[in-house]
């Protein structure tokens, strides 16, 4: 019999929380090897919260109003994390800034997603900033987090077309499809440690074996 560790995933969202369901389904389904062993919320009305309880999974709302600055937030937020024995700390649509005092808990180890293929259009409403600018392609993009704004090294993005009769909100939809396949794609190739950050880029091991499985959509 082969005993198998699972990655101990610990999931800060703010918001509804579709990316966290697309994990917990994958993690149900086996397609990961990980689990999520703390959903933590900042926000107490957060969707994330509710399907991590439908879910059975332990969850919290931390929230960032009852601290005085960012520093004590996060000293909370990271004692939680620890607690729990995380490994990978998974943002879904966390809306607050990491600290460094964060970074230097889980040095390597918190990834987020944008939903914007970086390096164009970081921080916020980036759907709108893409439609704006008139780029015909957009995207999202997964990356290590590192004190800047959607700086860190980028595992993994997919691409989208933008359409003339796009809206924000189809375009925000056509994105999200693509969130949902590639940040458990991302947590999978970190399972199976095959993510090295060398500098700015990052290097997956094995990574001709999988190739038509990064390219999102994949290749015909
Ligand atoms: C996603 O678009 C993600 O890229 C961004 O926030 C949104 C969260 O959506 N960071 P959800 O809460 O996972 O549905």
């Amino acid at each position: 019999m082969t005993v198998t560790t699972k990655l101990r995933l610990g999931v800060l969202a703010s918001g509804s929380g579709t990316n966290l369901q697309s994990i917990i389904d994958q993690c149900q389904s086996g397609q990961l090897d990980a689990e999520i062993v703390l959903v933590l919320c900042n926000n107490p009305d957060a969707g994330a919260l509710e399907r991590a309880g439908q879910a059975g999974l332990p969850h919290l709302c931390i929230n960032h109003r009852d601290f005085d600055d960012r520093q004590s937030f996060d000293r909370a937020v990271v004692a939680a994390l620890k607690d729990a024995g995380v490994e990978l700390v998974v943002l879904a649509g966390f809306m607050r800034i990491i600290s460094d005092l964060f970074l230097a808990a889980f040095p390597q180890r918190i990834i987020n997603i944008h939903p914007a293929l970086l390096p164009a259009f970081p921080g916020l409403h980036v759907q709108k900033q893409a439609l704006d600018y008139g780029a015909r392609f957009a995207g999202c993009t997964v990356h290590f987090v590192d004190s800047g704004v959607d700086t860190g090294p980028i595992i993994i993005q997919a691409i989208v077309p933008v359409f003339d009769d796009d809206t924000e909100d189809s375009l925000s939809a056509r994105i999200l499809q693509q969130e949902h396949k590639i940040y458990p794609q991302a947590i999978q190739l970190i399972a199976e440690d095959r993510v090295r950050i060398e500098g700015r880029r990052v290097r997956i091991e094995g990574a001709e074996k999988y190739l038509s499985a990064l390219i999102n959509p994949p290749l015909k």
